[in-house]
């Protein structure tokens, strides 16, 4: 069978969704879809049982607990956010401003995807991550230990009790309104932690607590990285500027919506 009659068989379920279960099901990479596809009775059994679960409207990273995050495979479930390709802009953006050696705290490590991909660049980073949930630091020990990355992970409100001195710090905090939360798809707001998305103050509670409390944490020449909602920019740059940063560099994610800021401490 080829996977273009699987889906359409299946046609009230998006194409891209059934195609990332036979990818993942079959271990095949998705440019090899094209070729007739044969299943063991094993993988028709799970591919069976996954098409029920997406119609529940589960997201297919959770149904077969993987996610791609810059060409790498982590281990995802519901105690994580699934990583989105939208923040791989971040990483390889950051990426041009790293020599190699610094010390980098990630605030919000989630699945630790992005500080897995940075580690995996730059292997002589020192890296650290935070997460206010024990259940996510359990899953980003997962993808760190399969992925041999050496990384320091804290159970923290924002920052470390034990560790300063960070020469980048990053975050993909949550920052979706209560008005925003209410309007996302029901596949992520009935499956995705609530606590990796919302935040108050009109999304913009976490760039302000770890602003306010920056100043112990970042050396000096420090970088900071912030992904934030595509409608946040302008008022992010302000809040970066008011506390005397210079902005690096601003960007947009793959659908050329306004996506994250780059900014150096002034010294
Ligand atoms: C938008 S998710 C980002 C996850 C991951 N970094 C990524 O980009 O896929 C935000 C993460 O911040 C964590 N978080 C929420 N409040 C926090 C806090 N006060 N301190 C540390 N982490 C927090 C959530 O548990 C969640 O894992």
């Amino acid at each position: 069978m080829f996977a273009d009659d699987i889906c359409l068989k299946y046609q009230d379920l998006k194409p891209e969704d059934i195609r990332f279960l036979l990818s993942e099901i079959l271990s095949l990479p998705p440019s090899r879809l094209h070729s007739r596809l044969t299943f063991n009775s094993e993988q028709k059994h799970l591919f069976e049982s996954a098409i029920k679960r997406l119609r529940t409207g589960e997201p297919p990273q959770y149904i077969v607990n993987n996610a791609w995050f810059y060409g790498l495979s982590f281990y995802v479930d519901k105690r994580v956010l699934i990583p989105r390709f939208d923040s791989e802009v971040l990483v390889e953006a950051l990426s041009r401003y790293i020599k190699g050696d610094e010390r980098v705290l990630e605030i919000g490590v989630g699945s630790a995807a992005l500080s897995i991909a940075l580690k995996k660049e730059f292997p002589s980073l020192v890296m650290h991550g935070t997460d206010i949930s024990k259940d996510a630091l359990a899953v980003a020990k997962i993808n760190a230990e399969r992925h041999g990355c050496d990384i320091t992970f804290h159970h923290a409100d924002l920052f470390p009790s034990v560790e300063s001195g960070f020469d980048i710090i990053l975050s993909n905090p949550p920052y979706i309104s209560e008005n925003e939360y209410q309007k996302l798809d029901s596949r992520v707001k009935d499956y995705e932690p609530k606590s990796a998305l919302l935040a108050k103050n009109e999304g913009l509670e976490y760039y302000q607590r770890i602003y306010e409390n920056m100043a112990s944490y970042l050396n000096i020449n420090g970088i900071v990285a912030f992904e934030h909602g595509f409608d946040q920019q302008a008022r992010i740059v302000n809040l970066t500027e008011s506390y005397g940063f210079k902005i690096l560099q601003m960007g947009k994610d793959l659908s050329s919506r306004d996506r994250f800021i780059i900014a150096k401490i002034n010294s």
